[in-house]
């Protein structure tokens, strides 16, 4: 009889502890509700904003940079240029050939680098000198037929994916990090100023002929392609998008008004914020404990670097009060940032009947080998209400600004083509999160209208953006 009862006790207190973890499921459900109503207050409160943020400096949270690009590529851009893309964990170096008269990219080469992680909190000289000497290797392995006229340096695109206040199209000053970065000495600097500065210590003779955030990157590099690309949006480590506006609804801009009529901006929508966004207890810790509180509010709730954060959080919520994972919290899963969103994008596409890659990463990365099959799809279900979250609020971003450029309706004649280039590893690697957020577009815009919007991957389109406006920009070449 005792034996029984303490099985019977075992199990009661088994099923206590189902009960807390399905009530910390659902109340996290509720809060991270994404209703159509609900995104549609988003997107308005986010049109006020982008009009604030045109109406003056510092007007909004919503920066709204000006790009200085108020010329698209046209596909006639000739000759060979080099891109230098930093933004994330890792930075690329691109060397385009371009052909000229729409023939595109004839040639193209890149290497990739991993930052060190002590470099992005440390010191602006050693950021800078350490993308410089990957530079100048890249530019002496190349072979001779590579060599640029005689008596003209080298030119650069500059992908640099950080909040910068331009003061021409190869200048600009740093506002502050994102993504973790944090280098106080850099901030207020001329980031070309310190690129440049850098290649001088280091005798290597290039030319930065445009400083371009990824999205505009991005955007140049659909254009190149696309005509009929008019936004772009980077879902990655970050998020943010630029887009085509009239430059004369721009009351901020009190320079010459452009013979294009147009300027590409720089939303910086990362740094969105508003009472409408469905935020999370463990949103709020997070952010609390971040690099930057109370920034980049939007950016943490749908970009690659927090979707595993959020994740990991609920998980060890579960840990402490429903004892999820047993008797103790595993010390493993108390890493801030020890659930990568790569990690999430695998376990939450699982398709095998008994979970396997959720039980597998949980052993690598935690050393947690006891999950039953229910406990991994309470697992799976986390990692959905985060990821779907995240793409439904991506949407009504995008819905934005179709808005603000008038494209949300179909007045019957123009059904206009519209293409939005999309880059970013959240983006390309993580399909149902894809698939969600243009789920979701058509659902916002109805059928109609999403017919005529396409969102086409531009992978790496951010460098090879930045090398065809240096092209474009070229001081030396014809254009
Ligand atoms: C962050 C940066 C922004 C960049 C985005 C995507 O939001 O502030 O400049 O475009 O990440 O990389």
């Amino acid at each position: 009889a005792a034996a029984a009862a303490v099985v019977v006790h075992r199990r009661m207190k088994k099923s206590g502890k189902w009960v807390k973890v399905m009530e910390i499921v659902k109340d996290f459900e509720e809060k991270c509700a994404t209703p159509v109503s609900r995104l549609k207050q988003v997107s308005d409160a986010m049109i006020v904003e982008m009009h604030a943020g045109l109406a003056s400096e510092g007007g909004s949270k919503l920066k709204m940079l000006i790009s200085y690009v108020d010329n698209l590529p046209t596909g006639r851009e000739k000759g060979l240029f080099y891109a230098l893309d930093l933004g994330g964990t890792n930075f690329r170096v691109l060397r385009l050939q371009l052909g000229g008269r729409g023939r595109g990219i004839l040639n193209q080469q890149f290497v990739e680098v991993s930052i060190p992680p002590n470099l992005m909190t440390g010191t602006s000289n050693a950021l800078f000198d350490f993308i410089v000497a990957e530079l100048a290797k890249f530019v002496s392995q190349e072979s001779s037929d590579y060599e640029p006229n005689p008596g003209r340096p080298r030119e650069l695109g500059f992908t640099f994916s950080f909040p910068v206040m331009q003061t021409s199209i190869a200048s600009g000053i740093l506002l502050k990090w994102t993504k973790g970065f944090s280098i106080n000495d850099a901030v207020g600097r001329d980031v070309v100023a310190e690129l440049t500065e850098a290649m001088e210590r280091r005798g290597l003779d290039m030319r930065v002929s445009a400083l371009v955030n990824d999205t505009v990157g991005t955007l140049a590099g659909a254009r190149f392609v696309n005509n009929d690309a008019v936004a772009a949006v980077i879902l990655g480590t970050g998020s943010n998008a630029a887009y085509v506006e009239r430059a004369n609804a721009i009351p901020k801009w009190h320079g010459p008004l452009p013979r294009s009529g147009e300027m590409v901006i720089n939303m910086e929508w990362g740094n969105f914020k508003s009472a409408h966004l469905p935020l999370s207890e463990y949103d709020l810790e997070m952010d609390a404990e971040s690099l930057n509180p109370g920034e980049q509010i939007y950016e943490k709730v749908l970009s690659g670097m927090y979707l595993g954060e959020i994740v990991r959080r609920v998980l060890c919520r579960m840990a402490q009060e429903a004892a999820f994972f047993g008797d103790t919290v595993p010390p493993k899963l108390k890493v801030p940032f020890a659930l990568g969103t790569p990690a999430i994008s695998a376990m939450h596409q699982d398709t095998s009947p008994d979970l396997k890659v959720v039980a597998n990463r949980f052993k690598e990365l935690f050393e947690i080998s006891n999950t039953s099959l229910q406990m991994r799809k309470v697992i799976v279900q986390i990692c959905n209400i985060v990821a779907t979250r995240g793409a439904r609020l991506a949407a009504a971003g995008i819905l934005s600004i179709l808005r603000k450029m008038g494209r949300d309706t179909i007045k019957d004649a123009e059904k206009q083509r519209m293409v939005v280039g999309m880059d970013g590893g959240l983006y390309e690697h993580y399909t149902k999160y894809r698939k969600c957020l243009e789920k979701c577009l058509n659902e916002l815009l109805g059928e109609e209208v999403s017919e005529t919007i396409e969102l086409q991957l531009s992978t790496d389109g951010s460098g090879i953006g930045a090398a065809i406006l240096a092209a474009s920009h070229s001081r030396y070449h014809a254009r």
